[in-house]
């Protein structure tokens, strides 16, 4: 295992990314872990984020300086070379002007990160400070004519530095750095993969819960599914799901659902038909403020009651992946926003956590779906967000208003899928807006409702655009929707990105 610490730097997730991706298991904790801490985990080695901070700057970021005194090999990527440095004695500088952007290194001392690299390589740099003097016993590695110290190593203590940023793709041979690191330096082996990971988290599932029972909201997207089955291979009947269905799904997802966890993978699944109850309460409710917060509380008291039904429950699984322990702040990166897992759960439930995929990544989480059995179309399921389409009819929901959502995103689906576009867009819905406007169909005229179109192309939701979706494919979506759903007589798609809107529509 690699231990990278976090200083802050924005590419730090990447670093362990790129050393998962070598088939080798590293986690990202805050710059805070002692010592002793790390000593527990035992890492084959330890690598230092990047950060925004200057060494000598107020409140610069420190690490438990008996880090340095364990044995284990340290890899210092920017600011982590810059703390090294000043631990070890040597001198770091504000650079006469800050470096952004590709350089290109030549390498001086060919140390153990630079065997079978060229002499010469474009990096990827983004720093103010660097290193002026390197500490004693510390040779320069790599140089550039704006930054003579881009590289330093001590070979024999087994510790480097890189002022560049190998993790980042722009750093031409930055994976084969990592991959020195890693394999010639730290001496790990390639053994971690998404098989061991599955028997590693049943024994490790099966430990926790005993003879217990555990709970798990399934929704029908791919975090909670794949959680689902995974502890269901584990401990098998102990696992009771529930699955609320508020009437604000998709055509034919609630079926879908039951259908491949109750009877294809034969797990206890409890549906409860909700659509009454949200219905209820979303009667003459416009805002969407609103609307959100009445069904995620609806949502709550359902599960809770549901919950209560059921006798001697110890524990709660839940899909957290590692970017929500992330996003909700470690000691050092900024809060992006707080998870929505934990949140929301009623507080005096006395259930104890499962967490399986709380050290997994997005796309890990897939290829571990994929390794489970489970199907493609959950798998590879695009967002849908907790309210539902009840965002997607704005202002008050109606059964009608519902029902042209579904019939509308189900053609939009389908087209999107024939066209071999549905892995290419992140995300893609219909929504309907409460205005109506005048057509002609057959020589009658029509007053009826628009139908948006919304389709874009995003990594994590945070910021988007919009697909460029082919001409005749969007011809298709927008004939077959005015043909086949009653009341639509307009068809538009919406070409902004996020910012300045977002990407659903309330
Ligand atoms: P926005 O509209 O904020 O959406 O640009 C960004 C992403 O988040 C999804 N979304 C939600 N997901 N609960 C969720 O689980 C919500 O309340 C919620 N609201 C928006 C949205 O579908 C998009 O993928």
């Amino acid at each position: 295992m690699i231990v990278v610490l976090d200083f802050g730097s924005q590419y730090n997730q990447l670093i362990t990314r790129r050393i998962r991706e070598f088939g080798v298991y590293s986690e990202l904790h805050p710059h805070t872990i002692t010592a002793e801490e790390i000593q527990k985990m035992n890492p084959k080695g330890i690598i230092f984020s990047g950060g925004p901070n200057s060494v000598y700057g107020e409140g610069a970021l420190s690490c438990d300086e008996k880090i340095f005194d364990l044995g284990i090999p340290v890899l210092g990527i920017c600011y982590g070379m810059q703390l090294m440095t000043k631990h070890f004695g040597g001198k770091v500088d504000k650079a006469n002007h800050r470096e952004y952007g590709k350089a290109k290194v030549t390498v001086t001392n060919k140390s153990s990160l630079y065997e079978n690299l060229p002499e010469e390589q474009v990096v990827w740099m983004s720093h103010g400070d660097l290193v002026v003097e390197t500490p004693a016993g510390f040779v320069t590695d790599v140089t550039t004519p704006t930054c003579p110290i881009a590289g330093m190593s001590d070979e024999a203590r087994k510790l480097y530095g890189v002022q560049f940023h190998p993790e980042v793709r722009h750093s031409v041979h930055g994976n084969e750095l990592l991959n020195n690191f890693v394999f010639e330096v730290c001496g790990c082996s390639d053994s971690w993969s998404m098989e061991n990971f599955i028997e590693i988290e049943m024994e490790k599932i099966r430990q926790q819960v005993g003879d217990k029972k555990v709970l798990c909201a399934l929704s029908g997207g791919v975090d909670s599914s794949v959680v689902a089955v995974l502890i269901h291979r584990a401990i098998g009947d102990q696992l009771t799901c529930i699955f609320v269905d508020h009437g604000l799904l998709r055509k034919n997802e609630a079926e879908g659902v039951m259908k491949t966890f109750s009877e294809g993978f034969n797990m206890n699944v409890i549906k409860v038909d909700a659509k009454d109850r949200f219905m209820d309460k979303l009667k003459g409710v416009s805002d969407p403020e609103q609307k959100r917060k009445i069904i995620g509380n609806e949502f709550i008291y359902v599960f809770d009651d549901e919950a209560a039904k059921l006798e001697g429950i110890d524990y709660l699984a839940q899909g957290t992946l590692y970017t929500d322990i992330i996003e909700s702040g470690t000691a050092t990166a900024q809060t992006i926003k707080s998870h929505h897992n934990v949140g929301g759960l009623p507080e005096d439930m006395q259930f104890e956590l499962i967490e399986p995929l709380n050290t997994l990544f997005k796309d890990e989480v897939r290829a571990l779906g994929t390794e489970l059995g489970i199907p493609d179309e959950i798998v590879w399921r695009q967002p849908f967000p907790g309210p539902g389409l009840g965002i997607r009819v704005l202002g008050e929901i109606t059964e009608d208003k519902l029902e042209i959502v579904r019939e509308s995103d189900y053609i939009l689906r389908e087209e999107i899928i024939k066209a071999g576009l549905d892995r290419d867009i992140w995300q893609y819905f219909t929504v309907l807006p409460d205005i109506r406007s005048v057509g002609v169909m057959g020589d009658q005229r029509t007053y009826d409702y628009t139908i948006g179109l919304r389709a874009v192309t995003s990594i994590d939701g945070m910021t988007s655009d919009w697909a460029r979706i082919p001409w005749d494919v969007l011809e298709t979506i927008s004939t077959r929707i005015v043909n086949e759903v009653n009341h639509i007589n307009r068809v538009v798609y919406d070409i902004t990105s996020k910012p300045p809107a977002t990407i659903e529509w309330e």
